[in-house]
């Protein structure tokens, strides 16, 4: 077994390949100087001449405001990206695990289950609903949400260089998920490296942005981290982004059974400050 990992310096590659070296997996990684997804001459290219017997696609246009106005560079690199993938994949018989996102979803509903209807409100969302339907039956799709990890731009991130810099914040409140640690959701890819059909997978415990925050908030007041901020004010969704998100996009995680969000913050924080 040995698998080609995309999107080498991405949030989720990233712990990918951590969790690839902590277990001893084969894995080679590759950024999009050395294979563009969207260029099908780079990726023939490499079916052809490299060994691998799974494809790990965490490449992806993940810009969700940008989208808005970047609708074709969004639909070039999540759906048809993903359509070419799929095809060489079933062409020379190697397994497709592949991403996918809450924000499928609308958010009129509690929580959402894998068969459950997608219908998704921001560009963002449709690009990826158009990459989901252009695999094949034997590909793995795991959807995921509000990702966080040690590497790449996150919530989390931002949130700490915000709270260093600002006395005050306004964060949303309006919009209920469960956050995800890259690392557990890489765990879990791992396990289902030879499964077929929809996933979901994301960390216990639903929040908003808002309890997001305040969580970080606390968790470093509690590590004694030099803090400029003292107030995280609620608002709504209006003031914010350029793109509707749904206001209650829980993945309900069904047979997988993963940790808490908030352990997966304390790793976060434990190894930016504490390494
Ligand atoms: N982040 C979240 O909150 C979140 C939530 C739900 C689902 N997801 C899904 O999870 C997956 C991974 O997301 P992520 O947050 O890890 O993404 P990310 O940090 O934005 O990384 C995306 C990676 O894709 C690479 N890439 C872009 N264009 C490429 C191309 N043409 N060829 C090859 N590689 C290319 C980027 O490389 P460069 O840096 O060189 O451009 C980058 O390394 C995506 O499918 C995303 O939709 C993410």
């Amino acid at each position: 077994m040995k698998l080609w990992i995309i999107g080498k310096r991405g949030l989720l590659a990233s712990a990918m390949r951590r969790k690839c070296l902590e277990k001893g997996i084969d894995h080679v990684a590759t950024t999009r100087k050395e294979v563009d997804v969207e260029d099908e001459k780079s990726v023939r290219a490499q079916f052809e001449t490299m060994h691998f017997t799974h494809v790990i696609n965490c490449s992806g246009y993940t810009a969700v405001d940008q989208a808005e106005e970047e609708e074709a560079r969004a639909f070039a690199l999540n759906r048809d990206a993903v359509a070419l993938l799929a095809k060489l994949a079933q062409e020379h018989g190697k397994k497709l695990i592949h991403f996918s996102t809450d924000y499928v979803f609308d958010g009129e509903k509690e929580g959402y289950q894998t068969g459950d209807p997608t219908a998704p409100l921001s560009i963002y969302g449709k690009s990826k609903e158009a990459g989901e339907k252009e695999l094949h039956p034997e590909a793995c799709l795991i959807r995921t949400s509000w990702l966080f990890g040690q590497e790449g731009s996150h919530f989390v991130k931002t949130m700490i260089r915000l709270m260093e810099q600002q006395e005050t914040l306004s964060v949303v409140n309006d919009q209920k998920g469960r956050p995800t640690y890259a690392d557990d959701l890489a765990e879990a890819a791992l396990s289902l490296l030879d499964a077929s059909g929809t996933f979901h997978f994301a960390n216990e415990g639903e929040t908003t942005w808002h309890g997001f925050a305040e969580t970080i908030k606390r968790k470093l007041e509690e590590k004694n981290h030099p803090l400029r901020c003292h107030t995280i004010e609620p608002v709504t969704s209006e003031k914010f982004g350029k793109a509707k998100r749904p206001a209650s996009s829980i993945l309900l995680t069904e047979n997988l059974q993963p940790p808490h969000w908030e352990k997966g913050l304390e790793e976060v924080l434990a190894h930016a400050f504490e390494s």
